[in-house]
């Protein structure tokens, strides 16, 4: 069973249309729900657990329909909203605690697990003060325990790194990884930013404008692009012999600002490549600095288009 699946999803705001015919599954593991602000994350987040209604469409989160289970899913789900939701003048200890019993934990569970929860996202020496005193980086961690506290079997993360500085960033993205691959709970995370979640997800699903731009395994997304890399010593007119000297030898290539691209799609023998790269730049006494697979990026999906969607 999948853990998330919605059918033609869609979701307006007056004139505004914020989700516009999503079909997407979602399975075990980690998924990164990448798109910039306005993609309709947050939209798609608030749908699942039943806190906004679709215009049209269904979907269902572990099994049950978001429209008739919205309780049901909410008590099955951790969910980490974007926006800062925690009261100041309260301790993190109580919140959490609070938010457990009314996820329906009893008081000494709720409190033992509060507990568990907030040594593990490392707030275990401040649990006792206010939560108006946490720096960004401390509040997002309390957010994240009230989110864990009722043993979750799916977490919602909306923009857990927003506001944070790089090292609580990599803080942030490791403890998502832990719950995901140590814990075994499937996890749904949201960024802006486009590249962040690649070392951390399984999969990743790219929102534009509200539509499905791509789904799929990251790797497929970070994997070999097809094209090598190489890059000599010296200016421009190194570079052009070399382009030259592997034109010559009938490998496609062209320059990429201080490298050359060949392009091995379009190369039988593709193994041989590297070696014949070697053996030209010898045999023109070039420098070689480099030969490499050039690898995807997330952003590079978004550069390609709304055009490269593959057909459904
Ligand atoms: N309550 C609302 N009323 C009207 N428009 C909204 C509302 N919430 C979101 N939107 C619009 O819907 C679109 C998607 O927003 P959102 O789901 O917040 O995207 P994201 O989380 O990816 O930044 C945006 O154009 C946003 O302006
Ligand atoms: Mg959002």
């Amino acid at each position: 069973m999948a853990v998330i699946e919605t059918r033609g999803l869609t979701k307006r705001y007056g004139s505004v249309t914020a989700l516009e015919g999503l079909d997407i599954t979602i399975e075990e593991g980690i998924t990164g729900l990448v798109g910039a602000n306005g993609a309709g994350k947050s939209t798609l987040i608030k749908i699942l657990l039943g806190l906004l209604t679709a215009t049209q469409g269904s979907a269902r989160v572990l099994g049950h329909d978001v429209r008739a289970d919205g309780s049901a899913i909410r008590t099955l789900v951790g969910y980490l909203p974007e926006h800062d939701c925690l009261p100041p003048d309260v301790r993190a200890i109580d919140f959490v605690v609070h938010m457990g019993q009314m996820s329906g934990l009893p008081p000494t569970t709720a409190r033992e697990r509060a507990a568990d929860v907030l040594r593990h996202v490392g707030l275990a020496e401040e649990r006792y003060r206010l939560m108006g005193g946490y720096s960004t980086g401390m509040k997002q961690r309390a957010k994240l325990a009230q989110a864990l506290v009722h043993d979750p079997r799916l977490v919602l993360l909306d923009e857990p790194t927003n506001g944070l500085d790089p090292a609580s960033r990599d803080d942030m993205l490791h403890l998502v990884q832990r719950i995901g691959q140590d814990f075994g709970i499937p996890v749904l995370v949201t960024s802006h930013l486009l590249g962040e979640l690649e070392r951390v997800s399984d999969h990743i699903v790219v929102l534009d404008g509200g539509r499905l731009l791509r789904a799929q395994a990251t790797q497929s997304f970070t994997g070999d692009t097809g094209v090598l890399l190489v890059e000599v010593l010296g200016d421009g007119s190194a570079q052009q012999r070399m382009g030259e000297a592997l034109a010559g030898r009938g490998l496609p290539c062209r320059p990429r600002g201080q490298q050359i691209e060949i392009d091995l799609h379009q190369v039988s023998a593709a193994e041989t490549v590297r070696d014949t790269v070697r053996d030209l730049a010898c045999d023109i006494e070039v420098g070689l600095v480099r030969i490499q697979a050039e690898h995807g990026r997330i952003e590079d999906v978004f550069r390609e288009g709304v055009s490269n969607v593959p057909a459904p």
